[in-house]
């Protein structure tokens, strides 16, 4: 648990560039006008509810109950749009990487393949309406699942625990793909870091 917090803050990113994948523009408007926008309006709502932070922005999303029910709409957007961001922009990497035996391992016991993992997460992605993201989760018996949801919905909300996501919003990737999004799903899953995926899950589950 993070203590003595005055706010929640956006994570720092490990790279500086992702192009030509996503491209500088795309990243720098995501990263520093979406992004920015979700955390500075979930900690002014927090702030008006005299909030104390003493919780981790998951503990809030998994125990929402504890904020009052009048900014409870609100709190919840602004509160997943923080958390999903930090999680995608966690996930990609600048640096070519081989998959971590381990995740491979899972990755196989719970899809059969990593091609067909791939496959199985991309046509999920085709299939966000509207605004989304796609993600990979932890389910209650430590299982994987490729789930959808909408706008700026957590799987923190529907029980699950997020480790590796896709932003299927427009403003990911229209800049460079405009309506093309299925190659914009093709490019950026090859710059999914799956160390950080792998070190997610195991932070969460029991071994
Ligand atoms: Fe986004």
């Amino acid at each position: 648990m993070v203590i003595n917090l005055t706010e929640y803050k956006k994570i720092p990113l490990d790279y500086q560039s992702l192009e030509p994948i996503i491209d500088n523009r795309t990243l720098n408007l995501h990263y520093n006008v979406h992004y920015q926008n979700y955390t500075d309006k979930l900690n002014n709502l927090l702030k008006k509810n005299n909030y104390d932070y003493q919780n981790s922005a998951i503990y809030l999303a998994q125990n929402i109950d504890i904020v009052p029910l009048e900014d409870r709409d609100e709190i919840l957007y602004n509160l997943g749009g923080y958390l999903n961001h930090s999680l995608y922009f966690y996930n990609l990497t600048d640096k070519k990487k081989d998959m971590p035996e381990g995740m491979q391992e899972l990755i196989n016991k719970n899809f059969g393949s990593l091609s067909n993992f791939r496959k199985e997460f991309i046509n999920m992605a085709k299939e966000v309406k509207g605004s989304g993201y796609t993600f990979l989760v932890i389910d209650k018996d430590n299982n994987l699942k490729i789930i959808n949801t909408s706008n700026q919905d957590t799987p923190y909300y529907y029980g699950f625990i997020p480790i590796m996501t896709i932003d299927v919003w427009e403003h990911a990737y229209y800049l460079k793909y405009t309506y093309n999004r299925p190659e914009y799903l093709e490019n950026i899953f090859d710059i999914i870091d799956f160390d950080k995926v792998y070190h997610l899950y195991l932070n969460n589950t029991k071994q």
